[in-house]
């Protein structure tokens, strides 16, 4: 039986019986072919938006993924979303950005440091750092992705919490959500750890691993950040739902109510998926973060038991199999960092040269369009060879980030 399916449903084992253009236009030889090969898989969601795929010669879709769960508040029709025009260059907007991230983690750790210190949480500051951090992400997202880079193992729950509303609200923007949309989601992507202010700071920041005792008063922050939000006027239901729920998981392993998929948010829904990405590739005190692509392979698995399947291929597709921040090897034995990512161009990026071949530094950095280089003796395509384990030749992502010469 033929089917017509988006892209990013499309997996390994299934068989591409028809593409969304002509054969010819296609760089594929053959008419039909089952995906067994990574690189092919890469290939096809790279070149289209949809495929027909013939489930008598390879896979079916997953039968989950036409599961809409009934919760969900806003919903979206994935195949009709319409694409954002990004209005700014990386460049131009990152200008702007550096000043919009550095007011929000000011404004964010006021916050956290009142609801710490038992005062009321200041609604109209959370939504004004979102309000911020949407007109941004709405211009062009790739600047507030590559400032989310801007981490440091000591100051995790603020800046994590930056993080998980840049990713939250990125995502959003690639779903098709309107404005007002991003916003409310916003808020409740800043605010999902708020509970974290009445955990003890020795268990949070604690080197080494949590005792059960330890786990259970963490894993509180959940229940505390509804107490500390149920009563605040003006925050929309859905924060709310998204700082009691965003640790439930599909089947009902989560916490703090076990709820099952269908129970809980869309937006919670994402917030975990986008909670989980950051938390892994963070490198924390008690462990180093996975590099990009490592993350995005464990949240391909995770999809299968706790996060949403739908979702999480649709992050993935966002973000690209080389997200911004990536520290990447050329064919060439460069050693670069992925900068700037355009939609139906993601396996080739723009990068910072940092490392030469021979892995030496390289002072200044170099920027090269992937997209558009070729090399000029052999006329081969320069492209990503592979991903690398963060800090890599002793690269410190964070120093280059925080460098404003740079660009
Ligand atoms: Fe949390």
């Amino acid at each position: 039986m033929k089917k017509k399916i988006d892209i990013t449903h499309l997996q390994m084992g299934m068989y591409v019986a028809e593409l969304d253009r002509p054969w010819l236009e296609s760089p594929f030889m053959f008419q039909g072919f089952v995906i067994e090969d990574e690189d092919v898989f890469k290939s096809v969601n790279e070149l289209c938006d949809y495929v027909v795929i013939d489930t008598e010669k390879g896979n079916d879709i997953d039968p989950s993924i036409e599961h809409v769960p009934s919760s969900s508040a806003v919903v979206i029709d994935f195949k009709t979303r319409k694409r954002i025009p990004t209005t700014t260059s990386f460049q131009q907007e990152l200008k702007q950005a550096r000043i919009v991230h550095k007011r929000a983690r000011n404004q964010l750790d006021s916050m956290f440091n009142d609801v710490r210190m038992g005062k009321n949480l200041d609604v109209s500051g959370a939504k004004e750092v979102v309000s911020g951090m949407v007109d941004s992400i709405v211009r062009n997202p790739d600047a507030q992705l590559w400032l989310s880079n801007l981490r440091k193992r000591d100051e995790y729950t603020a800046i994590h919490s930056l993080n998980v509303c840049i990713f939250a609200l990125t995502f959003a923007r690639y779903l098709g959500f309107t404005t007002e949309e991003m916003n409310e989601l916003g808020v409740g992507a800043l605010l999902h750890d708020i509970g974290k202010m009445r955990v003890p700071l020795e268990i949070l920041n604690k080197e080494g691993k949590l005792t059960d005792e330890e786990r259970t008063i963490v894993r509180e922050h959940a229940q505390h950040g509804y107490d500390i939000l149920k009563n605040s006027p003006g925050l929309p239901a859905s924060t709310i739902e998204v700082v009691y729920t965003h640790h439930e998981r599909k089947k009902g392993t989560g916490y703090p109510r076990g709820l099952v998929e269908s129970q809980i948010h869309l937006f919670s829904r994402m917030v975990a998926i986008v909670d989980v990405y950051d938390a892994i590739t963070s490198d924390r005190v008690y462990h180093h973060g996975m590099n990009t692509l490592d993350a995005l392979k464990n949240m391909f698995k995770w999809r299968e038991n706790d996060l949403d399947s739908e979702l999480v291929e649709s992050f993935i597709q966002c973000l690209g199999i080389y997200p911004i921040g990536s520290l990447v090897e050329l064919n060439t034995g460069e050693v670069g960092i992925v900068l700037s990512v355009s939609q139906g161009r993601k396996l080739l990026p723009i990068v910072m040269l940092v490392c030469d071949k021979d892995k030496k530094v390289v002072t200044p950095p170099r920027i090269l369009d992937l997209s558009k280089f070729t090399n000029e003796k052999t006329d081969d395509v320069i492209e990503i060879r592979k991903v690398l384990e963060t800090n890599s030749y002793g690269i410190d992502l964070f120093e280059y980030i925080k460098h404003e010469v740079l660009f």
